[in-house]
């Protein structure tokens, strides 16, 4: 009698789901048409300049800064495991740092020397250059100052966004010149889609490199490792005035629509993880253009000591948060877990 109290009905036909996933071939169908590829992985690699640089960066695990003359013996191995894309970022340890950053596009610099000798080496690898002005200026800011106080915080900067935006279009042509197939502005300064893009076209370089904006840029705690890396935290105050609030979606949606309306061929958001609404927002607001994402080094970092704290597999996690990614709407990803998907891929899932 009391067994038949507790007995639930039979399941209805729309309640059964695992029937649908108990195979490991079932469970990739699952995945709505999108699947993690090498072809969507871009590695970000810091260039130093010292040319024989082979330096670890203690706080980005298993990264190190590399020298022009060591890129053939460090990327050539992982072009072969099928490494399609690369993203550099300029390491100046010895070079002169000034107000507009003129080292950023200086012939002798160490990414210029790094996109010649890397075209020359593998001419069918993506090379992706970040463009910005922070490694490259005294103060550390993204951008050029303007002399007039900051309103809101007397320890924060003012930009000059036409000059701003002027002295990125340059430095982005620059590398363009230099053979990157895609210059990627990661200042946020107002202006600076339209200006490289006119910049690309005036040199007759916009059909040739196409221009990724990191649209959807958040002032992020999650960037230390980096600044670490490349030498470019700000002398003084933050980037709070040009990266945009980790509470705006609103903005960032504008500032997608805005880059894309500006001539950007892709959009980024970064961070990623902490900021999956805003890349399907992407994938919505800005439909006809590639979305990327950037796991970035905070990002990285803490997945590799959560893995070194016995927390969860690195492996695994490194999937799982790559997936949520690809699902939200992402089809690029920038990681610092490239080498290792590149193997992991290779294997049996
Ligand atoms: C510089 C730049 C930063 C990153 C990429 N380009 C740091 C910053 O904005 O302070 C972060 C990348 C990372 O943390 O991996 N404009
Ligand atoms: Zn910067």
């Amino acid at each position: 009698m009391s067994d038949e109290i507790f007995k639930a009905p039979p399941l209805d036909v729309s309640s059964v789901l695992h029937g649908g996933y108990h195979h490991p071939t079932l469970r990739q169908w699952q995945n709505n048409g999108r699947n993690l590829t090498k072809s969507m992985l871009i590695y970000p690699i810091f260039i130093s300049d010292d040319p024989d640089a082979e330096q670890v960066i203690e706080t980005l695990p298993g990264q190190k800064r590399w020298g022009v003359n060591k890129l053939e013996g460090f990327l050539g191995p992982l072009i072969k495991k099928g490494l399609k894309g690369v993203i550099l970022f300029g390491v100046p340890m010895k070079m002169e740092k000034d107000a507009r950053g003129t080292a950023a596009d200086h012939p002798e610099t160490p990414v210029i020397l790094a996109l010649s000798l890397l075209s020359k080496l593998y001419p069918q690898l993506l090379l992706a250059i970040d463009v910005c002005l922070c490694e490259y200026t005294s103060h550390g800011h993204c951008g050029i100052l303007s002399p007039l106080p900051n309103p809101g915080h007397s320890n924060m900067p003012t930009l000059d966004a036409e000059k701003s935006a002027q002295r990125i279009a340059e430095v982005a042509v620059a590398y363009a010149k230099a053979g990157a197939h895609v210059v990627a502005p990661s200042d946020m300064m107002d202006g600076r889609i339209r200006a490289i893009k006119m910049g690309l076209m005036h040199a007759g370089l916009a059909n040739r490199c196409a221009l990724m904006s990191y649209s959807a840029k958040f002032a992020s705690g999650l960037y230390g490792p980096f600044r670490d890396a490349a030498g470019s935290a700000p002398m003084f105050g933050n980037r709070k005035c040009y990266q945009l609030p980790p509470n705006a979606r609103g903005l960032a949606r504008r500032a997608l629509r805005r880059d894309a309306a500006e001539g950007a061929d892709m959009v980024m958001v970064k961070p990623s993880l902490p900021y999956l609404d805003i890349i399907s927002d992407a994938a919505q607001t800005v439909p006809d253009l590639p979305v990327a994402c950037y796991q970035v080094s905070g990002e990285y970092a803490m997945i590799v000591a959560g893995a070194e704290k016995g927390i969860y597999g690195l492996k695994e996690m490194a999937f799982e948060t790559t997936e949520s990614m690809i699902r939200a709407g992402a089809g690029i990803i920038l990681t610092y877990f490239a080498p290792q998907f590149l193997d992991w891929l290779d294997e049996e899932q």
